[in-house]
């Protein structure tokens, strides 16, 4: 029989992929989140993508009788941990609600797996527990060093699941710590949909390419890096997706703890990414440079070593595939959809 997977945030960017990555490896998924800051619209695309309905509770993570419903209800064999807050800037204006959502979210979400007896789940952490880290390419060795709320909620989400793990021994947890996401589904059904505008350098050049916005503000051409601009290891969303099926997989066969960086072990600048995505769209993107952004990181680079040895995953997509999967979703009529819902990351 196939395997009941509770995927939280499951309409969200890096959700939905995993969701399709998940159904098509087959797994048996639910999807659990309350479109705080996703379109409603994804789940009819992702019945489209797999063929078949979408098991979906529009809920809260923190509500634990829905939990418990929903666990009694389908007897899950694992959770994978999306549903969060992620916007740094935001996290610096509202630290509680990020406490709230990400530390609370997790710790009710946990009492609730315990008391149903699921003791399996795959957890979204960040390089950004990484603050600025000694040594690039980073291991999963380096220290933490959040430097914002956001980033600390992800170090406290790790220490909570650790210490779980060391209290009993019956839970097997897979910390999966992403480098940059980028790009989207190559059906361009589904993809990253910032409303507002994007705080990340993927998603604001492609709106410039779209030409949405005028112009790509360059944060600084003053690092320490070969063209001054700040270096992201990008891993195209799909490829990430495959990391938590692998991840998942693993840990319902070998239950075994992990903790990988997810990441291609390749760094590319700023300026790199505005060739690579002129060369996509074959539109222009007109930048100019302006300060260094508070807080921003000179470079992040994965050692992408560990999750090739104890997952098996190993990249196989390009920075060029992140760009023309991104353009050929934001050029097509799905990425404007359900304008009416209040998401705004
Ligand atoms: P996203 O905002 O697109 O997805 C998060 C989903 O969770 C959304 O669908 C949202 O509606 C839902 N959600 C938020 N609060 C909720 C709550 N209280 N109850 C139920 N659902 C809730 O973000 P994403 O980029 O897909 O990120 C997914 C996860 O990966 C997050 O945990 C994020 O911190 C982590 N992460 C993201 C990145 C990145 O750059 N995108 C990098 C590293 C880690
Ligand atoms: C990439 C590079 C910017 C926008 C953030 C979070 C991190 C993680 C991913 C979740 C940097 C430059 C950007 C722009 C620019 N999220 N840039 N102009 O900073 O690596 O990480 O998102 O866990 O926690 O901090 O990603 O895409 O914002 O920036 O020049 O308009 O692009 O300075 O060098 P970052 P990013």
């Amino acid at each position: 029989m196939a395997e009941k997977i509770l995927l939280t945030g499951g309409a969200g960017y890096i959700g939905s992929h995993t969701y399709v990555a998940l159904v098509e490896a087959g797994y048996e998924v639910t999807i659990l989140d309350n479109f705080q800051n996703a379109n409603r619209s994804v789940i009819a695309r992702l019945e489209q993508l797999t063929g078949k309905p979408v098991p979906l509770a529009e809920a809260d993570v923190r509500d634990a009788t829905t939990l418990a419903s929903l666990f009694a209800d389908h007897q899950f064999d694992a959770v994978v941990h999306f549903a969060a807050l992620k916007a740094v800037a935001e996290s610096v204006e509202r630290p509680l609600d990020y406490f709230d959502v990400n530390i609370g979210g997790l710790i009710t979400l946990l009492r609730v797996m315990e008391a149903a007896g699921c003791r399996t789940i795959v957890f979204s952490s960040s390089a950004t527990v990484y603050g600025v880290p000694d040594e690039t390419p980073t291991p999963e060795t380096a220290e933490f060093r959040a430097m914002n709320p956001y980033g600390q909620t992800k170090v406290s989400g790790e220490q909570i699941l650790n210490q779980l793990v060391a209290a009993d021994a019956r839970w097997a947890v897979g910390i999966l710590r992403y480098f940059n996401p980028a790009g989207a589904h190559d059906s361009a059904l589904i993809g990253e949909d910032p409303r507002d505008t994007p705080n990340n350098l993927m998603p604001f050049i492609a709106k410039v390419a779209a030409g949405e916005h005028p112009e790509l503000q360059v944060f600084g051409d003053d690092y320490d890096t070969p063209d001054g601009t700040g270096v992201r290891d990008y891993i195209h969303v799909e490829d990430l997706a495959r990391g938590h099926v692998l991840s998942l997989s693993s840990l319902l066969g070998k239950r075994q703890t992990h903790l990988v960086n997810l990441g291609t072990g390749e760094g590319h600048s700023v300026l790199q990414m505005v060739a690579a995505y002129k060369r996509a769209s074959n539109r222009d993107v007109p930048y100019s440079v302006t300060a260094r952004r508070a807080g921003d990181v000179p470079v992040y680079v994965a050692q992408a070593e560990k999750a090739e040895e104890i997952l098996g995953f190993r990249t196989v997509r390009s920075l060029d595939e992140m760009c023309a999967s991104s353009w050929k979703w934001i050029a097509g009529p799905h990425s404007k959809e359900d304008p009416g819902s209040e998401g705004d990351a």
